[in-house]
């Protein structure tokens, strides 16, 4: 059996914390010009239902860096992703062809159905659920930038969507004391609720209504999209009640110098943020980004030859 990279849930903590060290490793070794081609004549089917400049970009770049290829396939390419066949078909066939899979689908039971029939190891790319592989990334660059994570108060302002669902899940396995500022329309159901409960610790994972008490002293403001792909048609609702979320100068000044401001990008200005707080000194999201390749190396190294 294969193994996926689904949901952060299906990881140990020292899974995680074994995945971020090699992350860390392999960065510094491409960062000395070192290369590691152990994915040599391994190929990556690219499956993206969706939008991507990111997620696209850094695993064809490390397919390409670590001796393999990957194959970009769009909706159209294929007449749907379960619509000219069924996914479970589809899957069969990519067994056949390719070393890993990975999915950017609206539906999370589409990227659970390919991993249900794949032989391969499946990475879920971001769903309508969850963003595993942004929150990954994330944490490589909050203890690039804290030293550690156990502790640490990450503060996320906006909607409880895919990336916060991934970033919570990650903050309770590797200790991280999250606090999550929605409308409380827009917080995670009572059934979400449940099963972060049911993770338990080492982390923390609260809900609170009002950002401003929320970013006290935060070590990082964290922000994304009020209106996700696939939410379009909500998007003038979302933007009158997220009213009061934006982070933006003042609210950065009420979390402290010490903070960082972190967003998975992409990002759009004078809604959840500013121009002014994307380009401040406390701005990291470009290293964030950086670090998708980073971590994205060590997962696929990880899945598809073990452990080195
Ligand atoms: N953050 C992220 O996943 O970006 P893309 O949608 O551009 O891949
Ligand atoms: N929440 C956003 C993340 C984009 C990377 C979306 O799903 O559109």
């Amino acid at each position: 059996m294969a193994r996926h990279f689904l949901e952060i849930k299906d990881y140990s903590s020292a899974e995680l914390q074994k995945l971020l060290a090699q992350s860390k490793e392999m960065k510094k070794l491409y960062k000395s010009g070192g290369r590691d081609v152990c994915l040599a004549g391994k190929t990556m089917a690219m499956i993206f239902e969706k939008p991507s400049a990111r997620t696209r970009m850094s695993f064809e770049t490390l397919m390409t860096q670590m001796g393999g290829s990957a194959m970009y396939i769009r909706q159209e390419d294929i007449g749907g992703l379960g619509q000219r066949e069924p996914i479970k078909d589809l899957t069969r066939v990519l067994n056949g062809y390719v070393d890993v899979i990975v999915a950017r689908t609206f539906a999370h039971e589409s990227v659970l159905e390919l991993a249900r029939y794949a032989t391969i190891p499946v990475i879920n790319a971001l769903t309508d659920f969850s963003h595993p592989c942004q929150a990954m990334a994330d944490m490589l660059t909050i203890q690039e930038h804290c030293g550690s994570l156990a502790g640490r108060k990450l503060v996320y302002i906006g909607d409880s969507n895919n990336v916060a669902w991934s970033l919570a899940l990650a903050s309770l396995r590797l200790g991280l004391q999250m606090i999550i500022a929605s409308p409380a329309k827009y917080s995670f159901s009572a059934d979400l609720v449940k099963q972060l409960e049911a993770q338990g610790g080492p982390g923390k994972v609260t809900h609170m209504t009002d950002p401003k008490a929320a970013a006290e002293g935060a070590d990082v403001i964290y922000t994304d999209t009020w209106t996700s792909m696939g939410q379009e048609q909500e998007k003038q609702q979302r933007i009158k009640d997220f009213t009061g979320f934006q982070v933006n100068r003042g609210l950065m000044k009420v979390a402290g110098p010490q903070a960082k401001f972190m967003h998975c990008l992409p990002a759009y200005r004078d809604l959840e943020t500013t121009d002014e707080v994307i380009e401040s000194k406390q701005s990291i999201v470009f290293e964030q980004a950086e670090n998708r390749l980073h971590f994205q190396r060590a997962l696929v190294k990880y899945l598809c030859v073990g452990e080195s």
